[in-house]
């Protein structure tokens, strides 16, 4: 197809967890970036009882909210679907059901407004979605850190990245929540976690870790989780516990800016001379502690530092339009035979090449 010019208009639609989302994003033909809208309804409260994520109950939380939430993000944009250049809706990876619900809500659009379609793989998403706060241009190193995904990419441009690292068994996010569910936090433990480290002094419990000076920018966060676990059972003392959140916070951050320092020598060598960028984005990149041990580290490689407005960390949908008018700008679109995918790499060849990167990741948000 030609690839449109002038500014695209397009609406997004996320349900790949426990999120229901839909925004509406205007690109102007100079890459400038809107946000028209940005609807999110969680189902938080919904899964609380539980301590994570139910499939069964987000897919059919999805179909009961998501012609509410689209007709709400319309609305607030002011436009009819007949305003609309393009519909993108997340076609994975996450929980299938609820995929499905979002994807199959998108098709709908597409075919009764004969638009183009667009199948966004999530983690993309995540991956454009500090360009919504700021001009990023391309190329950057990503740290990708969310409830599902810990991983490290050189993003060339629009759906163009190459893996250099990846968590071996538990996402940073993941991570969090466990840890903060044996702490008897509530889901999700991230956000809580954090809270509670406040006026901790982590000092005092050594923490292992894991991989800290190895070779390589994979990560690993299952011995900081049994480790903290075990320590949380013995503890009764409010100072006690923000001391261990405050152990554990700083632990993941310090993991995270280690990987991602050793990522970024092997980026810069490679690119001598040029702008050096990093951005870190994902719901882990809301933590203000793992926000400034990054930012540090990135000042020490003579890297800038980006990361996406608080509200575009977690899950949303106006991520998934930008990823979407990208793709749309570049001629990039989908049939709709687009299938929803529980897993989908970012690049696939390097997942393929290296299986070590394929399983090892469980969890809702896998
Ligand atoms: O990006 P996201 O909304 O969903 C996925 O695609 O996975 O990330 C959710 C994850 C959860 O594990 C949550 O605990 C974590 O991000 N998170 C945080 C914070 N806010 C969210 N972790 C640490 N500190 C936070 N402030
Ligand atoms: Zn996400």
């Amino acid at each position: 197809m030609t690839e449109p010019t002038g500014p695209l208009t397009v609406l997004g639609v996320e349900t790949s967890c426990d999120e229901t989302a839909a925004a509406v994003v205007r690109r102007g033909a100079d890459g400038r970036v809107e946000v028209l809208s940005s609807v999110i309804a969680s189902q938080i409260a919904a899964h609380a009882p539980f301590g994570g994520v139910v499939p069964e109950i987000a897919a059919r939380a999805h179909v009961e909210i998501i012609d509410d939430i689209i007709r709400r993000a319309m609305a607030e944009a002011g436009l009819d679907f007949g305003g609309l250049s393009g519909v993108a809706a997340t076609a994975g990876p996450g929980l299938v059901g609820g995929v499905m619900v979002g994807l199959s809500a998108g098709k709908a659009i597409a075919l009764a407004r004969g638009l183009p379609l667009v199948a966004v793989n999530h983690l993309e998403g995540h991956a454009v979605s500090a360009r919504l706060g700021a001009d990023i241009a391309y190329p950057f190193l990503l740290l990708l850190v969310s409830g599902g995904h810990c991983q490290l990419l050189a993003v060339e441009g629009v759906g163009a990245c190459r893996r250099l690292g990846s968590t071996i068994d538990d996402a940073a996010g993941e991570a969090f929540d466990k840890i903060a569910k044996a702490m008897g936090l509530p889901y999700p433990g991230g956000p809580a976690l954090e809270a509670l480290a406040q006026g901790g002094d982590g000092a005092r419990f050594p923490l292992p870790r894991a991989l800290l000076g190895r070779d390589g920018c994979d990560f690993s966060f299952s011995g900081l989780k049994t480790a903290a676990a075990r320590l949380a059972a013995g503890l009764t003392g409010e100072q006690d516990r923000r001391d261990l959140a405050d152990a554990v916070q700083a632990a993941i951050a310090r993991q995270l800016a280690d990987r991602s320092e050793r990522a970024m020598a092997a980026y810069a060598r490679a690119r001598e001379g040029q702008d050096l960028r990093f951005v870190v984005a994902g719901g882990v990149a809301a933590n203000r502690t793992v926000r400034r041990v990054l930012e540090e580290t990135a000042a020490r490689r003579g890297f800038s530092f980006s990361a996406p407005p608080l509200a575009y960390c977690t899950d949303n949908a106006a991520m998934i339009a930008l990823a979407g008018a990208e793709r749309l700008a570049a001629g990039l679109t989908d049939g709709l035979d687009a299938v929803a995918r529980p897993r989908w790499p970012l690049d696939e060849a390097a997942a393929k090449a290296n299986p070590v990167h394929i399983p090892g990741r469980k969890g809702a948000k896998a």
